[in-house]
């Protein structure tokens, strides 16, 4: 049996920490396959933001929801992920479960669109400040595309510098294929200072 894709391994991860009724963030809506994936896991009594800076992007989420049942409440947010903190009710600070973030462009569209460190880096910290103990945050990185290798060096550089003591990264990888494959990196917040 072979390993699974990188952006599966992600869902993965969230999917054995988010209990149902649990907030959650997808950073990079894009076509909504993880909002979907992330409303589905939080259920009935959860909430999911999903954040992007393209209405197109929205739009496609909003169509990918519909018709489903024993969805999250779904707030669809045209808005950078750096400015997640301020976009969160106040209780579900320090509650999150799970952030996910799938960067680069949206595909079939402007390339130009695409995520960029120096708003990727603020809204990652966020992120972390905004997990629960336990929670896990995922991004999904892409060398390949212009500009994405210098992004995928820089979350790399960020996750190093995280403090031991309260979160642990990794990264989940194919070393077998293409340099510039699109890569897993993840950070769980820890339950207790070690
Ligand atoms: C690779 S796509 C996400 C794919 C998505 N997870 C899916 O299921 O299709 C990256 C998305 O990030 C969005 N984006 C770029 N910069 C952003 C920012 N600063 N804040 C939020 N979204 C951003 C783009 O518009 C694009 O839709």
């Amino acid at each position: 049996m072979g390993f699974v894709s990188v952006l599966a391994f992600a869902q993965r991860l969230a999917a054995e920490r988010l209990q149902p009724g649990e907030p959650a963030v997808d950073a990079t809506a894009g076509t909504g396959v993880d909002t979907l994936f992330l409303a589905q896991k939080s259920g009935r009594r959860g909430t999911v933001y999903a954040f992007d800076i393209q209405q197109e992007a929205l739009d496609r989420t909003r169509s990918r929801l519909g018709g489903q049942t024993g969805l999250a409440d779904v707030r669809l947010l045209p808005l950078s992920h750096d400015r997640m903190e301020e976009a969160l009710d106040p209780g579900h600070r320090g509650r999150l479960a799970a952030v996910m973030f799938n960067l680069g462009y949206l595909p079939g569209s402007d390339q130009a669109l695409v995520t960029v460190p120096e708003t990727t880096l603020p809204a990652l910290d966020a992120a972390c400040r905004l997990l629960r103990p336990g929670g896990v945050l995922t991004a999904v990185l892409y060398p390949g595309h212009e500009g994405g290798g210098r992004e995928a060096a820089c979350v790399e550089s960020w996750a190093q510098a995280l403090p031991g003591d309260a979160f642990e990264a990794i990264t989940y990888r194919f070393v077998n294929r293409m340099a510039d494959a699109p890569y897993l990196l993840a950070v769980t917040k820890r339950t207790r200072l070690h």
